[in-house]
């Protein structure tokens, strides 16, 4: 079956020795050869996060499991989170957290720009339990600095819950260095695998303070998890049935990450999506994220005038058989957005959909 060439900001293709683990018969999630799997992907997800000491979790869900894990395992009710909203997903964070009854404190900045520093701080002169942001917005394709926020907010000794679902391997995120606090992760986004695990990092300091008895839930509670590693390490690591080809799959995709290096991955994401921006903007598109804050994972661009973004979208599909995505919130049926992310950030890839994109505008 041709399925085209998927460049949506995820998911992306599988890699051939990802697909493959996906086609094996199902295999038990318990046991001597899952115990291995199991310790080799903890490891090789503190090297993804570079956080030798985090503790790290493979959450058997999407990213939005990730985030409400974080928030069911160390926000409580009436606790005071202040959030950034440059895009849709800040915005989504916000609602998602306020639906946990969580004091949601939104500093907002318009779409495309960076956070507005000042208000951040007018925000954190209150007290805060923690500040929750998106490393890399998707919906505009922003990168916000990690580093300053999660300086601003440790000044004031607040947490960051830190988004990271379509930057973890794609962008560097030096977990440790920074002392992130918590941060979530989706497996369908850079590591190029299917979607269905969220990758999880909790700092030790974060996690010794926090009081287990006072948490609500049992799945989504990191504390279950982290019982589970413990007293059924030795065969069954996880508190529920993890789907083994889905497990496996995810394994491969960080095994490749490791043999690639963080930083080859790092720049080979950057040079493509710059040979995107370039040859779109070639064609008389324009990036919406200011231009020291472009993504290397997600590009967001409005055409030039007299080009009807889904009509695009729709040439690149019917006749090239190529997928990309619209622009989300205030910016649908205004942009479009492709991702080079993991097999997608390719120089030959970005040729094709550029050709591709030459015999439509
Ligand atoms: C920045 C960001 N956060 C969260 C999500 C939600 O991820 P999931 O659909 O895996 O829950 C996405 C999905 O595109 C995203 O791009």
């Amino acid at each position: 079956m041709d399925t085209g060439l998927l460049l949506i900001p995820g998911p992306v293709p599988l890699h051939p020795r990802v697909q493959e683990e996906l086609g094996k018969p199902a295999l038990p999630h318990y046991g001597d050869a899952w115990i291995k799997a199991f310790a080799e992907t903890q490891d090789l997800l503190r090297f993804l996060w570079e956080a030798p000491k985090g503790k790290v979790f493979s959450l058997f869900g999407p990213g939005h499991a990730g985030l409400e894990s974080l928030a069911f395992t160390f926000l409580r009710p009436r606790d005071r989170v202040v959030v950034l909203d440059n895009g849709f997903f800040g915005q989504r964070t916000a609602e998602v957290l306020a639906t946990h009854r969580i004091r949601v404190d939104v500093v907002a900045s318009e779409w495309g720009t960076g956070f507005d520093v000042a208000k951040l701080r007018k925000a954190l002169a209150k007290p805060a339990k923690a500040v929750a942001f998106i490393h890399n917005e998707t919906s505009t394709g922003l990168t916000n600095p990690l580093d300053e926020i999660v300086e601003l907010a440790h000044a004031k000794d607040a947490f960051v819950l830190v988004d990271a679902v379509s930057s973890l391997g794609g962008i560097p995120f030096p977990g440790g260095r920074l002392q992130v606090d918590a941060a979530f992760s989706a497996s369908q986004k850079c590591l190029a695998a299917p979607a269905g695990i969220s990758p999880i990092l909790v700092a030790p300091s974060l996690w010794e303070a926090a009081d287990p008895k006072t948490v609500d839930g049992w799945y989504l509670n990191l504390f279950t998890w982290d019982k589970y590693q413990r007293e059924w390490g030795e065969w069954h690591p996880t508190p529920t049935t993890i789907s083994s080809n889905l497990f496996y799959a995810v394994h491969r995709a960080l095994v490749l990450v490791k043999e690639e290096g963080l930083q080859a991955r790092f720049d080979r994401h950057a040079r493509a999506a710059a040979r995107l921006r370039e040859g779109l903007g070639q064609l008389g598109f324009e990036a919406i994220a200011a231009p020291d804050l472009v993504s290397n994972t997600v590009t967001c661009m409005r055409p030039p005038t007299g080009i009807d973004p889904s009509i695009l979208a729709r040439g690149l599909q019917e006749r090239h058989n190529i997928f990309i995505s619209g622009g989300l919130g205030p910016l649908r049926g205004k942009t479009i957005r492709i991702g080079t992310m993991g097999t997608q950030a390719e120089p030959e890839v970005v040729d094709r959909f550029l050709a591709a994109v030459k015999t439509l505008v």
